[in-house]
């Protein structure tokens, strides 16, 4: 009993104060300002007009959490923070910071009542476009990894026209088409996502090769004529019942061989690893209503009761894997 101490626990009901003190020193741009080096809480609060004393209680907080180093009175971005939250063109994590402090944030207060009823609200196809905007970048900064995963670690070389189902701002098709030059790609999403979408795909050379269609992938047909369909993080917006439905929709417009690429958070069979993705099925039930993650049993299992055939699960960067079958 000695050895027990309450510390554990501490530092789990506590953590909401860490990821906020996060989001502030993100957006406040402390790690931006230290990009070009080493500065003082001086030099930092007459860069950021913030005032030196609630500065300091921000850079402080990071120096502990270990996001900035101080040496003297003077403080620098560690290597984590300089990599990924100081602006560095391509790797950015701050649009990841941003949706969680400013969507995901206020929604966990609804954690208690999701989990006591059983759901919770419905947030697709109802942000505003400051919202979706927020989102789908935010997403795509979250999910970076597996895309850059699976185009390097996946063949597309074998497929002529690749469709991403509820694909976001189109970036695993950007990071595909990238690799292949002579894949063609269409992108189905709810219509404020597309316009998200559209304007990101301008900025890519690859985005002319990407047709986007703006659908409800329950109400309106999918697009026709592809030999290789990517559902990215999306079963984990959506009921089992959802998914059993969404696979058998997108198999009646899929030919025999066609291949299905489901990434997600998926889990092993206890449901508990990896960590990361059961801390995230609750995000997932809070911003779907319905969804949750789930373990690499539960796909098998919709798969074959939908028509394809399991073929193998691959590790993508992180916590997220392709499951990839068959049209059978
Ligand atoms: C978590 S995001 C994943 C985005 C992208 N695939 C990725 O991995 O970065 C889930 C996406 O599914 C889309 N979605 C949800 N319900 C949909 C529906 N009924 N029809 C079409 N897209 C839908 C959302 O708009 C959202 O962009």
């Amino acid at each position: 009993m000695a050895d027990i101490t309450p510390d554990p626990i501490m530092r789990i009901a506590m953590g909401f104060m860490a990821a906020k003190h996060l989001f502030v020193a993100s957006e406040i741009g402390v790690f931006e300002d230290l990009a070009s080096g080493p500065a003082t809480l001086d030099e930092l609060a007459a860069k950021s007009e913030i005032p030196r004393r609630t500065l300091g209680i921000s850079a402080d907080a990071m120096v502990s959490l270990g996001l900035l180093e101080r040496e003297g009175d003077r403080y620098r971005n560690s290597g984590v923070a300089a990599a990924f939250l100081a602006g560095t063109p391509g790797s950015g994590l701050r649009p990841a910071i941003r949706l969680l402090d400013r969507i995901c944030y206020p929604t966990w207060m609804k954690l208690e009542d999701a989990v006591r009823r059983g759901e919770g609200e419905r947030h697709f196809g109802r942000f505003t476009e400051e919202e979706q905007q927020l989102f789908s970048a935010g997403v795509e900064a979250i999910t970076a990894g597996m895309a850059a995963s699976l185009a390097e670690n996946y063949d597309f070389g074998r497929h002529r026209r690749v469709l991403d189902v509820g694909g976001g701002t189109g970036s695993f098709l950007i990071a595909a088409l990238r690799c292949y030059p002579t894949l063609q790609a269409t992108l189905f999403e709810l219509p404020g996502a597309c316009a998200v979408a559209r304007r990101r795909l301008a900025t890519e050379r690859e985005g002319t090769r990407v047709a986007v269609v703006e659908g409800d992938f329950f109400k309106d047909p999918l697009p026709d004529g592809h030999d290789a369909i990517i559902v990215a993080n999306t079963a984990h917006v959506l009921s089992v019942a959802n998914n059993m439905g969404l696979l058998k929709n997108i198999r009646s417009h899929a030919a025999v061989g066609a291949r299905l690429l489901l990434v997600d958070w998926w889990m092993d069979a206890t449901r508990t690893q990896p960590p990361a993705a059961a801390i995230m099925s609750g995000e997932f039930l809070l911003m779907s209503g319905e969804g949750q993650t789930y373990s690499e049993d539960e796909a098998d299992g919709w798969l074959t009761e939908t028509g394809w055939r399991k073929i193998e699960r691959r590790q993508l960067a992180g916590p997220g894997s392709v499951i990839i079958a068959d049209a059978v």
